[in-house]
């Protein structure tokens, strides 16, 4: 069996599992508190404080002083110059003129709606007016606020600016908490966290004692994590009367939202930008020298609404005759909504599909030539897109001298030292232009944004139901977007926008993107749901302001049982309340779990940091190849893409010991920023598992084990599970199954894509993504024991209940002598027990 060298690894592994199943964890018992929840120490440090119960008028004298020392420091502030100015500039934010009517009705009522143009101050201003409001009334010591934001890199963003405005440093009377990070103090009263972080607070302290206000912030989004705090909340409101609620939108569908409040007041602030011009594709192709034609109307393909684009620009001649042969060959037909859209795609001038960089290299150029001064703001895809268009437009030689453009990007994930550049003015003459995912449509503000480029899509998740399956794809972004996108450009005088599409097709957008919660997997919600002990999830979601589909949630608690994490009568199993503390997905809170306990924390650490980081291994376009084989030599005779991670990782670890970490990334094809993320994030991993008990103090018996790579294939699986497909080695190829898809293929930067064989008869994948085909991302390959022990958990009705539901794969995959195996295995097991 492959496993058989080592006796000792079956009974710790049966005994892990039977213990998980029947929830104690044998020797490494979890601390539980009084609420049933386990509290971690770094997500409950949002301040708590107890209501006063006990000499209450000396708390309240203490409390009053400390509120009046409070008051004293914002008016020294307030009287120096640099605050004086400060002080100016928000009063110029059309926000500060509703500022008596936003306080009037926040007293007056337990839920209000605030609705305002982007930049007109609601993020930074409003829950100052709140705090100001207190300290004014000397409750400044007493009053706790927390406003949540959607994105890390917002609450961060919004708090070092809030408490710039305040002429403090960050953590004295303002802070920020977001997922493994955080700056905090004890005078801290105003708190920007993000939405997933107050869902945790509320893990521990149902009914946020002690805190005054909470403003949830662009709400219009409609996050997930928003969707359902707002159900929470709503809950919450009768038991905490005095507790005030403030939602923030940035559009104008706020009667949604008032209504879910039974009615709640809505505010709007009246906004004021400069107007935009809008430019769509026709119209920029004009504006740049391309002439964009009615194709029936030119020549010999004529079909009804088809386009041809034509260059005619002088200077495009020479290129264009260079790639004539080449677009020829290229001529392209894409099928969208209706219209048949011709491009020539090697001109890429557009295509419904994919927006061609050189469109956005070519008008970028348009405006670095021959444009008024400002900075440029374009909207991209994602993380990927934005990489590789700043460093094929590092340098250009149409956009000048280098010295004379700042490139920089702006995306969810990137370092806080190259936030802080966004937000800045450039030195004169030189062209900021900022490449941004549409986390800059409206939680961020850049203020001298004149131009603004918008490629018309974002890369949105989206959720197959009845194939269990997500989906990313760069999807069209809707009509409240787009208009969203636009307004950037009139932040300080008028602006132009360039739309990367046909008006045509701007017609057919949707007002309104689908709310988060129709169109992800529910699995980390749902056990949210039965952590927080909020009932039946099905009905508790059933009250959400959109409810998701019943396939969907089934889904969830199906997967959820799968893993373990919940019984057959969906209540919290030992596991699933462990694996609810930690801020990973299920999956990779149980690899944690299991490398805790399997004592080889390091290498899964490393890999499930890896996972939900991104990938350190670089794929540039024109070096594939090189690539591929770097990333296979560290795989070697592996077959699995985790442990290539761990070995990039260790050996970078090793490198940066002798300081050529850099040399070693370039050598190898590796991300040194994301490999420095991968290792902070095993740090805060590090301390969050020893506060639930789980690993030991001593680092070296947690890493007894590290080196075993048998053992670290089998808690992969324990993890993945049920992300498995079967292996079938053909001829020349191999072919792979999973049982929701059938056939489907590997990424190729898979180190298991393109080679001959595979020894392994499963493949435990991470992430399936349906783009034409369905692909799997990250694989390692298993052998049956390994599944058959670590697939899925015992706690489904015990040793039976865990075949049975096997039972169906192997049946499904056509190995049913496997379960015969798995029986004396067990058998194996049992009697090794009675006798240990
Ligand atoms: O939340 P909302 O979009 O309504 O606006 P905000 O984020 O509160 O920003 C209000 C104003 O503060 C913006 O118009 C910017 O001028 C300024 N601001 C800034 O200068 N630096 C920041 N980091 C954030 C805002
Ligand atoms: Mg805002």
């Amino acid at each position: 069996l492959g496993l058989q060298r080592d006796v000792n690894f079956h009974l710790r592994a049966y005994l892990s599992c039977k213990a998980m199943s029947s929830g104690s964890f044998s020797d490494k018992p979890l601390p539980v508190s009084s609420s049933g929840g386990r509290i971690s120490a770094d997500e409950v440090s949002i301040e708590q404080r107890e209501p006063f119960t006990q000499n209450s008028v000396v708390m309240e004298r203490i409390l009053r002083r400390r509120s009046l020392q409070i008051r004293n420091k914002q008016q020294e502030w307030l009287d120096s110059p640099e605050g004086q100015k400060m002080l100016e500039f928000r009063r110029s934010l059309p926000a500060y003129k509703e500022r008596d009517a936003l306080l009037n009705a926040i007293s007056q009522n337990q839920v209000v709606v605030v609705s305002g143009e982007t930049g007109c101050g609601k993020t930074t201003q409003l829950p100052q007016y709140i705090l100001e409001s207190e300290i004014e009334a000397a409750r400044g010591a007493s009053c706790s606020i927390i406003c949540t934001q959607p994105r890390r890199i917002s609450a961060m963003a919004v708090s070092e600016r809030v408490a710039a405005e305040r002429g403090e440093k960050l953590g004295e009377s303002v802070g920020y908490k977001v997922r493994l990070e955080g700056m905090k103090g004890r005078d801290t009263r105003l708190l920007f966290c993000t939405t997933g972080i107050l869902l945790r607070r509320l893990l521990v302290d149902r009914d946020l004692r002690g805190v005054t206000h909470v403003i949830v912030d662009e709400i219009h989004e409609r996050g997930m994590n928003e969707d359902f705090l707002l159900i929470v909340l709503k809950d919450l409101l009768p038991r905490r009367p005095e507790l005030r609620l403030i939602l923030m939108s940035a559009t104008l569908n706020a009667e949604l939202f008032s209504s879910y409040f039974g009615g709640a007041p809505t505010l709007h602030i009246p906004g004021f930008t400069y107007p935009v011009r809008a430019h769509f594709l026709e119209n920029i192709l004009e504006v740049t020298g391309y002439r964009l034609t009615p194709y029936n109307q030119i020549d010999d393909y004529g079909q009804d609404k088809t386009w041809k684009m034509q260059k005619q620009a002088q200077s495009f001649k020479k290129r264009k005759s260079q790639l004539s042969s080449a677009v020829e060959d290229a001529l392209e037909t894409a099928d969208f909504r209706g219209y048949s859209l011709r491009t020539r795609e090697s001109l890429s001038c557009w295509n419904p599909d994919s927006v061609g960089f050189n469109l956005i290299e070519h008008v970028l150029c348009h405006i670095v030539r021959q444009e008024r001064p400002g900075a440029i703001l374009v909207f991209m895809t994602g993380w990927d897109d934005i990489n590789s268009l700043k460093d094929q437009l590092q340098a250009h030689p149409l956009l000048g001298d280098p010295s004379k453009v700042l490139m920089l990007a702006c995306h969810g994930s990137m370092p806080s030292s190259e936030q802080r550049l966004i937000f800045e003015k450039p030195e004169d003459g030189v062209r900021k232009i900022v490449l941004a995912t549409n986390m800059a449509e409206t939680s961020i503000t850049i203020n001298d944004v004149v131009f603004v480029v918008d490629c018309g899509k974002a890369k949105e998740t989206s959720y197959d139901a009845l194939n269990n399956t997500p989906c990313l794809l760069p999807s069209w972004i809707s009509k409240a977007a787009a208009r969203q996108r636009r307004g950037r450009a009139g932040r300080v005088q008028p602006g132009e926008c360039y739309h990367l599409y046909p008006k045509c097709v701007y017609d057919t957008f949707a007002d309104y993107q689908l709310p988060e919660l129709l169109r992800t997997p529910l699995q980390s919600l749902c056990l949210q749901i039965k952590s927080l002990e909020l009932g039946g999830i099905t009905e508790f979601l059933s009250r959400a302001l959109q409810p998701p589909e019943l396939l969907s949630v089934q889904n969830a608690v199906e997967y959820l049982k799968i893993i373990g994490a919940l019984d057959e009568n969906e209540n919290l199993t030992a596991l699933g309340r462990n694996l609810s503390m930690l801020p990973v997905e299920p999956k990779l809170g149980k690899m944690l779990i299991l490398g805790a306990i399997f004592n080889c924390l390091d290498p899964i650490m490393t890999i499930v940091a890896g996972l939900s980081v991104r990938d350190p291994f670089l794929m540039p376009f024109d070096k594939k190849d090189l690539a591929e084989s770097a990333k296979a030599q560290f795989s070697g005779q592996e077959y699995s893409d985790h442990i290539a991670l761990v070995r990039a990782y260790e050996g970078w670890k090793e490198a940066e010991r002798e300081r050529s970490g850099y040399e070693y990334c370039w050598k190898n094809f590796l991300s040194a920023q994301t490999l420095k993320a991968i290792d902070s994030l095993r740090k805060q991993f590090f301390y969050l598992l020893k506060d639930t008990g789980l690993v030991d103090q001593n680092l070296e018996n947690c890493n007894k084990w590290s080196r075993d790579e048998h053992l670290i294939r089998a808690v992969i699986c324990a993890g993945l599970f049920p992300g498995i497909c079967s292996v079938v080695n053909k001829e020349k190829s191999i072919a792979l199954k999973t049982m929701e898809d059938g056939q489907v293929l590997l990424y190729s930067n898979s180190v298991n894509a393109g080679i001959p064989k595979i020894p392994y008869p499963w493949l435990l994948f991470n992430e399936k993504v349906k783009v034409n085909s369905v692909f799997l991302r990250d694989s390692t390959g298993v052998s049956d024991s390994v599944l058959l022990l670590f697939g899925g958990s015992i706690s489904r009705g015990g040793l039976d209940g865990h075949l049975k539901m096997l039972g169906g794969y192997l049946e499904f995959f056509m190995k049913p002598a496997l379960a015969d195996t798995f029986l004396s295995l067990k058998r194996e097991l049992e009697e090794l027990i009675q006798t240990k």
